[in-house]
């Protein structure tokens, strides 16, 4: 067994209580591109122009053409792939208490993960601007962009633009779960978008063991995380899984 895998299925063995802070490179195996990086959505378009709130006050069209159209539609095919399914059984072995995650595609709900808090809200539902109600992003009708309420109201997604405030309900809920875990899964996420990113901070300054599981190192790396078990999440969950025990 890899070097760091076996580290990772010690900690987590002799762990009572593991949060995972999660980001869009465990989606990647189900489908679902990631923001930065190789193939990464911002190598083609520019972040704070098209996932801005202010951008999207002032041309909603323009958002839901280049960004959010695409995004219902690959969101819609995803399924959760052996990373989510790994913190399934994670939580199943009364392991995993909570996971903090910058995803809106709600693949660890349908994985069956259920203390889930969406950091930066989800894509699944959308809102009208003008009266607030609320429809499921798979029943609004693309054929007019932007898609409108009956009132005449532009939808928009439940999700945080930048720019936007982190609900503080979802921050005070990732600080204590930040707070009281022993040991933090930081997967598949690059952690340079705060306050997401200060989540595992707090984990370590109370005490917490932080593995990072990513292809790639990350401002955390060999600073604030213990040690990165280097790959892709399904495969890396897999394996420690396997190493646990469970299949
Ligand atoms: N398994 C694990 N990690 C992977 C995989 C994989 N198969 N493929 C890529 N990665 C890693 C990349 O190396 C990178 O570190 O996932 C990370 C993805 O980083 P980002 O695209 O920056 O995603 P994230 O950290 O979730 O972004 C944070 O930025 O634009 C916003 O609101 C958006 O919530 C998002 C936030």
């Amino acid at each position: 067994m890899d070097e760091m895998v076996k580290m990772a299925v010690d900690d987590l063995g002799n762990a009572v209580n593991v949060a995972a802070l999660t980001g869009a490179g465990i989606s990647v195996e189900s489908g679902i591109p990631p923001f930065r990086g190789k193939g990464g959505l911002w190598e083609k378009i520019d972040p704070m122009e098209f996932a801005h709130i202010d951008t999207f006050m002032r041309d909603p069209v323009k958002v839901w053409n280049v960004l959010l159209k695409d995004m219902k539609e690959i969101i819609s095919k995803a399924k959760p792939n052996a990373a989510h399914l790994g913190l399934v059984k994670l939580e199943k072995m009364n392991k995993l208490k909570t996971i903090i995650t910058q995803n809106v595609d709600g693949l660890h709900q349908m994985a069956g993960n259920t203390d889930v808090i969406e950091f930066h809200g989800n894509f699944a539902w959308q809102k009208c601007m003008k009266c607030g109600n609320r429809l499921e992003t798979c029943k609004v009708d693309l054929s007019l962009i932007p898609p409108k309420c009956q009132c005449g109201g532009i939808f928009r997604p439940d999700c945080v633009f930048f720019g936007e405030m982190i609900p503080p309900d979802y921050l005070e809920r990732s600080q204590k779960a930040a707070e009281r875990c022993d040991v933090m899964l930081v997967i598949g996420t690059s952690a340079v978008v705060h306050p997401a990113s200060c989540m595992p901070v707090i984990a370590k300054e109370n005490g917490a063991k932080i593995i990072e599981i990513n292809p790639e190192r990350t401002p955390l790396t060999g600073r604030v995380s213990d040690y990165l078990v280097r790959g892709n999440a399904g495969e890396i969950m897999s394996n420690i899984l396997s190493g646990m025990g469970t299949k």
